[in-house]
């Protein structure tokens, strides 16, 4: 697939009406990363699937995420850190589940941490809305994942909230974890799940006075 991502003063049109896409989002789904194998995305794949994610809308164009990518060995040698820090807060564990914390990112062969990396700016972007940003950015991430032909599956589990693991993460002040975004091959299918009632979550403004 070759899909080029606009240049910077490239003219693009607002609305695009395209019903392939609004019925691949009508039957979007995540993966589960207990069923995901294979290679995981090739090197365009993932460069594609990158550059896609981080077309998030973005106030200000500050670009508070980064990426911080595992591969190969070093996601058996990142999971040394869950297991010894996991064995540190529950020495009582057996050794099945300190080898699942030890394993967990080689469910598949590719996991994204998004980092919401919040900046300074003078001009007074809130923080809250680079972190929500960050959230779109995974959710692109997804997406263009999906579209790409693989599984992907959206976890913070326990480490993502972890300090001493944002360390080994290479976190700094005020940055965060928005996610680990899990790609892989999943040939099983997945059932839908529950979604809202439009009426229950949708209302319609009134000024209280009136
Ligand atoms: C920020 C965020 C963190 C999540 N973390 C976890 C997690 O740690 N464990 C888990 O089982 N699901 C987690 N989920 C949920 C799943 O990734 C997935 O979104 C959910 O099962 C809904 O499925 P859907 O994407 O098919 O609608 C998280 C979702 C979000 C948005």
């Amino acid at each position: 697939m070759n899909i080029k991502t606009p240049t910077p003063d490239e003219r693009l049109d607002p609305a695009h009406a395209s019903e392939a896409v609004l019925t691949f989002l009508a039957q979007r789904r995540s993966g589960m990363v207990k069923c995901m194998g294979g290679d995981g995305p090739n090197k365009e794949q993932l460069d594609l699937i990158l550059r896609l994610a981080a077309r998030a809308p973005d106030h200000r164009k500050l670009f508070p995420w980064r990426f911080i990518l595992f591969q190969g060995k070093v996601r058996a040698e990142f999971g040394e850190h869950l297991a010894a820090k996991f064995k540190q807060d529950c020495p009582n564990m057996d050794e099945t589940r300190i080898a699942f914390e030890q394993g967990r990112f080689l469910r598949a062969p590719l996991v994204v941490g998004v980092v919401s990396s919040p900046k300074e700016c003078s001009r007074g972007t809130p923080k809250w809305e680079q972190e929500l940003s960050a959230g779109a950015v995974c959710q692109n991430m997804l997406l263009a994942a999906r579209a790409s032909g693989f599984s992907a599956q959206w976890l913070t589990e326990w480490y993502g909230f972890d300090p001493h693991i944002a360390k080994v993460l290479g976190l700094t002040n005020g940055e965060r974890m928005a996610g680990f975004i899990y790609i892989g091959e999943q040939s099983e299918t997945v059932p839908e799940r529950t979604r809202p009632n439009l009426s229950d979550i949708t209302s319609v403004w009134r000024d209280i006075k009136g």
